[in-house]
Order: structure tokens, then sequence, then C-alpha cells
């Protein structure tokens, strides 16, 4: 009697986690867009992949829809950071839309990089996730024959292409760093004359997330990564750090923890994906200093000033 039950938690918070330049933007078209048009303004896709983020701006007054056939001719309505095929922003102007393209623009690097190999009769190889809508969106850049998905490094072996083959590849912005080096190489094995993009293109927010767990994991029992189980940069969080051995969970909310998962635990590891607000870093802070005394560190991999510009539909 008289002496705390509760054990001390260490907690080791990655940094950088959370919001990148490209999901800031994104997010501020929205609100941006909200003000000068007034509500509604729909949003085609998940402005950004995560829930909450997704709600407040519903609580504002944007509609999310998935298609733009859902969207009324005369509503404004802005593309998800994602990216869109091109054939999005042509059926808006066919029917004469005031649209705001909240891309980011590291995604649309890549578009302009991919339309630039296809002039140059290049196959483009492009390295992502099937279904994710980026990649949705960067392989509708080009005309469909152009480009060929590949996903793992097994699908490298299984291309029907020669080494006499006029190949280029590129990339997703947020794989893992470390599969898509792996991929790039059997890429080069089979196809030596392949022409690499001008730079990499898995963007500087997911290899710095990447490279901040990597930094955590190993001194960790348990890391918890905030994000949805849509968002691609918050999923490889995970596997970055299972792969160093360590036990990872993806949450989307604080209420979601169960106090069981913290049974024989004595230094947990938190971050957070690109798309998830700090408010949901707290969150987990909070509810974690309900069970045990939470001692809190801070780790940091690299530092981040990266701004990008808002349209300039917006800014006038
Ligand atoms: Fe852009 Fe990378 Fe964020 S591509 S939206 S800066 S995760």
């Amino acid at each position: 009697p008289g002496r705390d039950p509760r054990l001390p938690l260490k907690l080791i918070v990655a940094a950088p986690r959370g919001f990148c330049a490209g999901v800031d933007r994104a997010i501020e078209i929205v609100e941006r867009a909200l003000l000068k048009f007034g509500a509604p303004v729909y949003v085609r896709h998940e402005i950004v992949h995560n829930q909450y983020v997704v709600d407040s701006l519903k609580a504002k007054g944007a509609i999310f829809v998935e298609e733009l056939d859902e969207v009324p001719d005369d509503a404004p309505v802005v593309f998800s950071a994602h990216g869109v095929p091109k054939t999005v922003p042509a059926e808006a102007e066919r029917r004469n839309m005031l649209y705001v393209d909240a891309t980011c623009p590291l995604v649309s690097k890549v578009h302009r990089q991919a339309e630039r190999q296809v002039e140059k009769g290049q196959h483009i190889l492009f390295i992502g996730h099937a279904g994710h809508p980026e990649v949705i969106g960067t392989m509708g850049q080009v005309p469909p024959g152009q480009i060929t998905l590949v996903e793992t490094v097994e699908d490298v072996a299984d291309l029907d292409f020669t080494p006499e083959d006029n190949l280029s590849y590129l990339s997703q912005t947020t794989l893992s760093v470390d599969d898509t080096h792996d991929i790039i190489v059997a890429l080069q094995e089979r196809f030596p004359q392949i022409v690499a993009p001008k730079a990499e293109d898995i963007c500087y927010a997911t290899s710095n997330r990447q490279a901040a767990v990597k930094r955590i994991a190993a001194s960790c029992d348990l890391v918890l990564v905030i994000g949805a189980p849509n968002s691609s940069n918050s999923l490889r969080l995970v596997e970055v750090s299972e792969r160093m051995g360590t036990d990872a969970r993806l949450i989307q909310r604080a209420d979601e923890i169960d106090s069981s998962w913290l049974e024989g635990v004595g230094t947990v590891g938190l971050t957070a994906g690109a798309s998830a607000p700090e408010k949901l870093v707290r969150e987990v802070v909070d509810r974690l200093s309900d069970w045990r005394a939470v001692e809190e560190d801070i780790v940091t991999a690299a530092e981040e000033n990266m701004i990008f510009k808002l349209p300039r539909q917006l800014t006038e």
C-alpha cells in the first residue's frame, strides 16, 4: 500500500513523423477552397488517407466522393494529394467544372517524368502497389500500353521484355526504401540498359519516417504507428519495425490501444504516417499515461523544412 503500482513506461517518439509538406498543402487547399467558394466543396477521394482529417473537413462543409460523376457540374471539386489519371481533369474540363488539383508536387514530378520517358520512346516499368490511388494516377499519365506495374522482385523475372528494349523505371513516392532498392537491383540485372529516373522517386518524407523508425525500433519492445490501413507510407513504417524484429501495430486512434499490449513492455516507440496529425500522437501519449508513468524521449533522424506553394487559384 502507498506504492505506485504503475511501472514507468519509456516512450521513444520518432522524428520526423506525421504530416509531410504535401499533406499540409492538400488540407490547406480544401480549407481555402471552402473559404473562397463556400460550402459545399467536393473532394474526389479522401484528400489524404486519414479519417480524422476527412471528418474535420466534412464538418467544415467538404463532401467526399470517389468519382467525378458524383459531383454536380456547378460545384467546385478538389483532387486528392495522391494524384489523378489524366482522364479526370480532362473530364472536369469537358464539363466546365471548377477544379483545384491538390496532387502533391512530388507526385506531379513523377507524372511529368512518365510523360517525358514515353516521349523518348521508353516503356516504363513502374514500381508500386496495385490499386493504390497514386499508382492509378501515375499509370494514367501515359497510354496504357506504355507502362507496366512491377510490385515485387518476383515480378521482375516474369517481365516480357528483352535487354534490347528501350526501358526506364519510376516508382510510387511512398514505398519501402529497402524493397524498392531490391527491385531496382533486380531490374538492372535483367535489363542493364534500363534508364533510371533523374532523382529518387520515393519522397523525402517517406524515407525520413522510415529512417526514424530504424533508429528507434531496436531499443523498443513495441512500436505504435498511427496511420490508416490504406495509407501506404504508414504500412511501410510497420514493416520497417517488424523487419528489425520489433513488434509493431498500426492504429488509427488512441482508443484502439489495448492495455494488454503493454504487458511486459518496458519501452514503446511511437511514430505517425505522413497523413496523421500530431493531435493524434498526443492523444496516444495521453492514453498511455492513463496506465503507466510515461517517460518521453524524442529521437530525431532528420530535420525537415519543406513547404510547397499553394495553387495560384487559391492565393489570388
Ligand atoms: Fe508528397 Fe511524400 Fe507527402 S509524395 S504527399 S510529400 S508522403
